[in-house]
């Protein structure tokens, strides 16, 4: 078993707030967004029935679908202002660093002047989304000014794929995209969301929230474990070189991303979902070099420190087998992720105190400050 911390360091199992979006590893529950199980909600819904769940407390019935994807597709527009922007971002920078600013800049063009507007900003951000980062990353790779409107694909996934390949994607790509969007949709009390609350109960704008937790979702600790995670995968020809590696890193104490979790003890239930579609995406491919190695290191982590992956390993391979650049793997998070943000910006806002818990002090007693001349 592996040597699990004690204390409640980092806030960890300590309740913060209550929220009736999602259970994370509650006993009996798993998973769940507003009550229903990631594997139903995987299996059987499109990402907007689940960001339409999560935003506004319900599954939509046949004719809310449409008019919510509708109102998507409207929004997906990129405002002149927003665009210069993206083409003055150098391409040295990270995505998430484009993400962040465009976030940033859409509140300047288009600010929430009242909380009433709340779901119009948070659709508008989960619309423009893969278009801004889409936009950004083709223009300053290729030089290629895109068109982020006439697109064919309705789902959000399938959306983003025919923006970066122009072309609508194959109907096993749709559906990974769809299903990754819905599996990092929400999550309950991770640092990202708590940022956007802890901005949220400040009663600031939604942009700032988003803006916000777009910050914290980069650090490898968070989101950005999922590139950390292919870079890893990328540095081994095999999986015995694999097995052979990580022991030794795990002994030198270094992190091995795309492994563990903060709350569930024993798997993430989010993985297994994602792996199966990571070994068909390998078969579609005919090469399950990428696949084989992930599932060696899987093996060799459980074997060693009974760590398992959490929901971003598995997404490194199927990333990588539809093609998409590594850098864009944690705005990919942000895609989907933005639902869970807004939704707990709601919720905060609809019974808020501002969040602001205490420190213990271990800094120097009470001391005189000196003249300047004497110290
Ligand atoms: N690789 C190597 N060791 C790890 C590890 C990993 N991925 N995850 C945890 N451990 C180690 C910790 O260092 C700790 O050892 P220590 O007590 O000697 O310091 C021990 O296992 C217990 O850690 P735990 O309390 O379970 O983790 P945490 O709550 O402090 O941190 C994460 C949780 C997610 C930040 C941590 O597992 C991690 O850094 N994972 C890699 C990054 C990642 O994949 N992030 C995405 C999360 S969804």
């Amino acid at each position: 078993m592996t040597d699990k911390k004690p204390s409640s360091e980092g806030l960890r199992g300590q309740v913060a707030g209550k929220t009736a979006i999602c259970t994370v590893g509650k006993a009996g529950k798993g998973l769940t967004y507003r009550g229903y199980g990631i594997e139903d909600l995987a299996r059987n819904t499109q990402f907007e029935e689940v960001a339409y769940l999560i935003m506004y407390g319900h599954l939509p019935n046949a004719s809310e679908l449409k008019l919510y994807q509708e109102k998507l597709r409207a929004m997906r527009v990129l405002p002149q202002p927003l665009i210069d922007t993206l083409e003055r971002i150098p391409k040295e920078t990270h995505p998430m660093e484009v993400m962040r600013t465009a976030c940033s800049l859409l509140g300047n063009l288009e600010p929430e002047k009242e909380f009433s507007q709340q779901h119009e900003a948070a659709n508008r951000l989960l619309a423009s989304f893969p278009g801004i980062i889409c936009y950004w990353y083709r223009y300053s790779h290729e030089g290629v000014r895109i068109s982020v409107t006439n697109r064919e694909s309705d789902n959000l996934g399938a959306y983003f794929l025919e923006l970066l390949f122009d072309k609508v994607p194959s109907e096993l790509h749709s559906r990974v995209m769809n299903v990754s969007f819905i599996l990092y949709a929400e999550h309950e009390f991770n640092a990202s969301t708590f940022t956007a609350r802890i901005c949220a109960s400040t009663l600031s704008d939604i942009y700032s929230c988003i803006t916000s937790a777009i910050g914290s979702l980069r650090g490898p600790l968070h989101g950005g474990a999922n590139e950390e995670a292919m870079d890893m995968i990328d540095s081994f020809d095999s999986p015995q070189e694999a097995v052979e590696a990580i022991p030794k890193m795990i002994a030198e104490k270094k992190k091995i991303m795309g492994f563990g979790h903060a709350v569930y003890r024993k798997s993430d239930p989010r993985s297994a979902i994602i792996k199966t579609y990571a070994r068909q995406l390998a078969d579609e491919a005919g090469s399950s070099e990428i696949y084989d190695i992930a599932e060696a290191i899987e093996e060799v982590m459980w074997s060693t420190k009974e760590l398992f992956p959490n929901a971003d390993f598995f997404h490194a391979p199927a990333y990588k087998y539809m093609g998409l650049p590594t850098k864009l793997f944690t705005p990919l998070f942000v895609c989907g992720r933005t639902a869970g943000w807004a939704a707990h910006v709601f919720e905060q806002r609809s019974d808020n105190r501002i969040i602001r818990p205490a420190a213990e002090y271990t800094g120097p007693d009470l001391r005189k400050v000196k003249p300047i001349g004497e110290r």
